[in-house]
């Protein structure tokens, strides 16, 4: 039997992390942060000095990454770069800008493409990030587009990173996020663009617990 997977895309802000990490939750599935891969490729290229246009270099960096996904003694999630704690790095604005450009390289996305789609473990999985349905999983059972207005997208964030101790400002925000969308929908290889199977889904003015029943609502009904 195949294993179910659950495509959660959309930009970022979106409330994508968010919400398929409470879907993984009540389903019991397996879930994949696709966006963490490419935060962590543009992190280990800068810890090993190579520039994020070096697309051959950045590649082979992707492609030998030393991830490990892991709970602190508190009990908090964590991500190991190289045995190194990255789990508040991996967050930062900077850091997102960098994934976004090491994501536009071709040869980063095929790196990175198998180690995505070995998440796929029973009893299912929740993918979340920008080609779920489009690209790694195109036989997921069900293709959400999670969007919002960008305004609300550049509110959530800023309440996520102030609440994280970051220091930040929404206008600076709102620009990083527009760039990225720009960025990500404007690429060439795989672009930010729903699956033609996708449900598209506006979470604008939605509670997370509303936006997480409604796919619940749906996989019900598969
Ligand atoms: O979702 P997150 O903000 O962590 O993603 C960071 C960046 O990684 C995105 O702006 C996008 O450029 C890239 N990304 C991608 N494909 C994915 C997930 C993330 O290109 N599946």
């Amino acid at each position: 039997m195949t294993v179910p997977v659950i495509a959660i895309d959309g930009p970022s802000g979106s409330g994508k992390g968010t919400i398929a990490r409470r879907v993984a939750e009540a389903l019991g599935y397996h879930l994949l942060d696709s966006g963490a891969l490419y935060r962590l490729t543009a992190i280990a290229a800068n810890n090993n000095s190579i520039a994020l246009d070096d697309k051959q270099a950045v590649a082979r960096i992707a492609s030998k990454l030393n991830v490990r996904f892991d709970t602190h003694e508190d009990g908090s999630e964590g991500i190991w770069l190289d045995d190194v704690d990255v789990t508040f790095e991996v967050r930062r604005e900077s850091t997102g800008a960098g994934a976004s450009t090491v994501a536009a390289i071709p040869e980063v996305r095929e790196a990175l493409l198998e180690r995505q789609r070995a998440f796929r473990q029973a009893p299912g999985l929740v993918a979340d990030g920008r080609d779920m349905g489009s690209h790694v999983f195109t036989s997921a059972l069900l293709k959400i587009f999670l969007t919002a207005s960008a305004g609300e997208r550049a509110r959530r964030r800023y309440k996520q990173l102030k609440d994280k101790g970051m220091d930040v400002s929404l206008a600076a925000l709102s620009r990083d996020i527009e760039d990225r969308d720009r960025r990500d929908s404007e690429r060439s290889v795989a672009p930010l663009r729903p699956a033609p199977d996708a449900r598209i889904l506006d979470s604008s003015g939605k509670s997370i617990e509303t936006v997480a029943q409604v796919i619940l609502d749906w996989v019900a009904e598969l």
